[in-house]
């Protein structure tokens, strides 16, 4: 898919967490005549993606400049297309900007990165005419009726890596401020039936308002980690002996209502909230190290991220090998051998000792439970996925904890 391929490219220019940034909105705050600008830069999640480049230049516009964008009325995402225009991937600072040459250069924006926009919109020609003045305008946009946008200062710099300029105007085309697709328009169950979790997919149609709950989550920002077809057709025995609101549970705890990017949850540590969470008390951690993130839940399998198949903002699918399996559903039967949902899990030791308990694990070496967390890195090092039980106490009180290690192809 075209779109994917350039958001991963897109990502491997990114900063990776360990690079220490800046903040465009701390930076902009000093200068309320931009205050509306840097709220849309937040509203839209663009300053989010400002902060993990390593180099860009923002065209910030005035309160008074951006009133007659808001007076259109339109769409956040719709918003999010325009301002993309004005965050271009390279770095231009006043001296850089009145050394171009006379004829226009063109500079790529965040639009054109997007994936969204066709053909040859998405850049920025930006132009040096006589008497040092610089102008700035879509590429797609019509010379007979677009009046182009003038520089007017610089507000921030930081060589080579960040340059926030003040342009006169909004840049904006006609494709940019075509109505972008509504993300609550996407279908999830068809989109993720088309991209291997048919089951999964068919569950959340079949069971209560679990779609539905999905679907209305969207807009305000939804990471789904959905089960291959393998893996779910695996678990069906299990899930089919669940009561209706525990069929409910264990699909809503398949998903965050909070978007987060490949990069995000690299960068993110913590406890997180499931759609389950309402209910009862169903959570993940995510932990990283680097490029390896581990999500914990406080029981379960152990799964491992096989593929992207959306990651725009608000809306983040992922396909995972295994069923999550919260503790509040699987406690009670954490050591039974739960079957091998994922073909390349071998089978599971069938033992439950006194005091130590041995457990399914991928790991040739199970690891005590004190080195969990090392472990746990270890064994994403390794590209690998061991489920750990701390042996303390009868069995009710095992602690099993749960770690899907996601590995990236880069
Ligand atoms: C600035 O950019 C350089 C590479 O161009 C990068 O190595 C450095 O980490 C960046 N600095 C910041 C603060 O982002
Ligand atoms: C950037 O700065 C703003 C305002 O100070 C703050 O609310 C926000 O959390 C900061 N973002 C990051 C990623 O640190
Ligand atoms: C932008 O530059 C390109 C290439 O130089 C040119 O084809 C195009 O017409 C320019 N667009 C505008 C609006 O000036
Ligand atoms: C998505 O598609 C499925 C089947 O194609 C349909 O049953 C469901 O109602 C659709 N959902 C939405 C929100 O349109
Ligand atoms: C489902 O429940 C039945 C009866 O309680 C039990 O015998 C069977 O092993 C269970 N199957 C699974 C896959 O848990
Ligand atoms: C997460 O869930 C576990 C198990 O139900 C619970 O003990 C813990 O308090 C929860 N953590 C948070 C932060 O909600
Ligand atoms: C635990 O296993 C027993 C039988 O082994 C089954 O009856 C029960 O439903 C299972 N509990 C859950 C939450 O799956």
């Amino acid at each position: 898919m075209r779109l994917l391929s350039i958001t991963f490219l897109f990502l491997l220019a990114s900063c990776t967490p360990l690079c220490q940034g800046f903040n465009v909105t701390k930076i902009l705050l000093k200068y309320p005549e931009f205050s509306t600008f840097n709220h849309y830069l937040s509203v839209t999640h663009l300053a989010d993606e400002i902060n993990r480049r390593l180099t860009i230049t923002v065209l910030a516009v005035s309160n008074g400049g951006m009133a007659p964008l808001l007076s259109r009325g339109l769409s956040l995402p719709t918003m999010r297309h325009v301002l993309s225009l004005h965050c271009l991937v390279d770095y231009y600072g006043a001296r850089k900007l009145h050394q171009l040459p006379t004829e226009s250069t063109q500079a790529s924006s965040f639009f054109q990165a997007s994936g969204d926009a066709p053909g040859t919109s998405g850049f920025v020609n930006i132009s040096m005419h006589k008497a040092g003045v610089v102008t700035f305008s879509p590429s797609d946009s019509d010379p007979g009726t677009f009046t182009p946008a003038t520089f007017v200062k610089s507000i921030f710099e930081q060589p080579y890596n960040i340059s926030v300029i003040q342009i006169s105007s909004i840049l904006n085309s006609p494709v940019a401020e075509a109505p972008a697709e509504a993300p609550a328009a996407v279908n999830l169950t068809e989109l993720m039936s088309a991209k291997g979790c048919k089951t999964f997919a068919d569950l959340l149609l079949s069971t209560g308002d679990a779609a539905t709950t999905f679907q209305n989550d969207i807009e305000g920002g939804l990471t789904v980690f959905c089960p291959i077809d393998q893996a779910m057709d695996a678990f069906l025995p299990k899930f089919k002996n669940l009561t209706d609101s525990g069929k409910l549970n264990l699909l809503l705890y398949h998903a965050i209502p909070v978007y987060y990017s490949v990069q995000m949850l690299r960068s993110n540590n913590g406890v997180m909230n499931t759609l389950a969470t309402e209910k009862r008390n169903y959570n993940l951690t995510v932990q990283n190290n680097g490029e390896v993130v581990t999500i914990k839940t406080p029981a379960g399998v152990v799964a491992k991220i096989v593929g992207t198949i959306k990651d725009e903002d608000p809306l983040a699918l992922y396909t995972i090998d295994k069923v999550l399996e919260p503790r509040e559903l699987f406690k009670k039967n954490v050591s039974s051998p739960a079957p091998a949902p994922a073909p390349v899990v071998a089978e599971a030791p069938k033992k439950a000792g006194k005091g130590k308990k041995n457990v399914p694990t991928e790991a040739p070496e199970p690891a005590p439970g004190p080195d969990q967390d090392a472990a746990d890195q270890k064994a994403a090092d390794e590209n690998r996925a061991g489920m750990i039980i701390k042996g303390a106490g009868s069995l009710a009180a095992v602690t099993a904890v749960m770690a899907i290690l996601v590995n990236f192809m880069f």
